[in-house]
């Protein structure tokens, strides 16, 4: 039945002005994606037989997101003439067999949810009529098109802000820019839509008007909460909407069975994955693909970019990108793990550690100070506070292999590249150039020499010269 055919039409080829950015309007992110991609990712759950975008200012810019990430949506390129009547007929034209409905979505609206926008079809076709609007009322309607109702109280028209008289802009009913049309009420009525308004652009918004001259049918969808209808014009939007988005991702995570003691404070992006009995402390980001499993504890005031936390692990006050932490592992306070750390079970990273490309095994420990970089360290290793790997001489980057059981005294300087045989043993403030055989305990450091009397004859006078002759007289 090519009734239930499906045409999603995706608008994004405005210049988004009020934004004041170099980067396209569309592609600002919010939730860890850009705002079209929220629209993208909604389409494509709906089941629909073409997803088309229409693009043309940064036309380029866009494309290469769009491409890269939603590969099933077909890009279309708007002409010189403007305005969303005119987006929505090249669309038509690229597909000229398709005469199903056409759902009409807006790049800049990342809020329309699926569940939305799937019973907004089906209300579309539940009713017969040539077009369905989503509306809403709201208290200020400053910017929207208002929806113009006849005696009876359908809808007769649509008129833009700039075009409506003072009457007309006293209605609060909005037009949410977003539509079902049937595909053929569009290809008959889009060309007769002409410029000839206050902002000089074919109007998608004449069409119902044109529709209803022509003695058919449109009605309205008026939202219940309208926020799923709220776009982003400017960068106040971007953060409302931003808010809103996250707001609604860490609802469904409490419902998920997450703890998060403070919402407004922690944001989670729209790719994440919490298991359920994660606790999430104040001021946490959960950015890009993080997993975190059962039972972890994350934050307060903490950041983890692209990774893995395993089940019970704790991370307090830290900072992570693209680093695995064990399960049962604890990380910080104030530690930056970076690229390629991958931390095993039970293990720790303790205060004011930084890591970097460093595998370190099942229960070993960085407990304080230290620089771990392009290192595998073995299990059970304990590196003592302020232990260092040099991995870089200027010009090259090189590994240092630690093996399991190894304690560093503290104060260890590895030279890399060097190797620590199993169970070695560096003494405080050991500088390690060369490797240390299994079980030998290496010593950098001149033996101690004491000269004594140093401070009565060179620092005669002083607080410490008579706390000496104090503590001497006491002896
Ligand atoms: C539009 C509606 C208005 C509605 C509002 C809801 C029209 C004429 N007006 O106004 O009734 O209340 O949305 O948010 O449709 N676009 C193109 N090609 C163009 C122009 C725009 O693809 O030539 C895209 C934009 O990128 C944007 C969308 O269409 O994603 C809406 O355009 P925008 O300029 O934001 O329209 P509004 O003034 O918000
Ligand atoms: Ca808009």
């Amino acid at each position: 039945m090519t009734e239930n055919k499906l045409a999603i039409i995706v608008l994004a080829a405005g210049q988004g002005t009020r934004m004041k950015s170099r980067l396209p309007k569309v592609l600002h992110p919010i939730s860890g994606r850009p705002l079209v991609g929220h629209v993208l990712t909604t389409a494509s759950r709906l089941g629909a037989d073409h997803i088309e975008v229409v693009v043309r200012h940064e036309r380029d810019q866009v494309v290469e997101v769009i491409s890269a990430q939603y590969p099933d949506a077909t890009i279309v390129d708007q002409d010189e003439i403007p305005g969303t009547g005119r987006a929505v007929e090249v669309a038509l034209d690229a597909i000229p067999d398709f005469d199903g409905d056409v759902l009409i979505l807006s790049g800049d609206c990342p809020l329309a949810d699926a569940v939305t926008l799937t019973a907004f079809v089906e209300e579309h076709r539940s009713t017969g009529a040539a077009a369905t609007l989503m509306t809403a009322v709201v208290e200020d309607p400053t910017g929207y098109g208002r929806v113009i109702r006849d005696a009876e109280g359908d809808v007769d028209r649509i008129v833009e802000q700039k075009d409506a008289s003072a009457d007309e802009a006293a209605v609060h009913e909005i037009n949410a820019g977003m539509y079902v049309f049937r595909a053929q009420a569009l290809r008959e009525h889009l060309p007769t839509v002409g410029v000839a308004n206050a902002q000089g652009e074919k109007y998608l918004t004449d069409v119902p008007g044109l529709l209803r001259g022509a003695g058919d049918r449109v009605a309205a969808s008026v939202v219940s909460d309208v926020t799923v209808t709220y776009g982003v014009n400017d960068r106040v939007q971007l953060a409302e909407v931003g808010r809103l988005l996250n707001a609604r991702i860490v609802r469904h995570w409490q419902r998920e069975g997450v703890t998060v003691v403070d919402p407004t404070t922690t944001w989670i992006d729209d790719d994440a994955k919490l298991a359920p009995d994660v606790t999430i402390l104040p001021n946490t980001h959960i950015v890009g693909a993080t997993v975190i499993e059962s039972g972890a504890v994350v934050g307060p005031d903490t950041s983890l970019v692209d990774c893995e936390v395993g089940a019970d692990a704790v991370v307090r006050r830290s900072e992570a990108t693209l680093a695995v932490i064990g399960a049962g592992a604890t990380v910080g306070p104030f530690s930056y793990l970076r690229a390629g750390t991958i931390l095993g079970a039970a293990g720790k990273i303790g205060a004011y550690v930084e890591t970097k490309n460093a595998q370190i095994g099942d229960g070993s420990k960085v407990p304080h100070l230290s620089y771990v970089g392009d290192a595998t360290v073995g299990r059970g290793v304990n590196l003592g506070a302020s232990t260092i790997t040099a991995n870089y001489d200027d010009v090259n980057k090189h590994r240092t292999e630690i093996g399991d059981e190894v304690h560093t005294g503290s104060h260890t300087v590895l030279v890399a590249p060097v190797k620590l045989g199993a169970g070695a043993k560096t003494g405080a403030g050991a500088v390690v150039r060369k490797d240390v055989p299994a079980g030998a305990l290496a010593m950098s450091v001149a033996p101690q020499r004491n000269i004594e009397g140093w401070v009565e004859k060179n620092r005669a006078g002083t607080g410490a010269a008579d706390a000496a002759a104090r503590e001497q007289s006491a002896e």
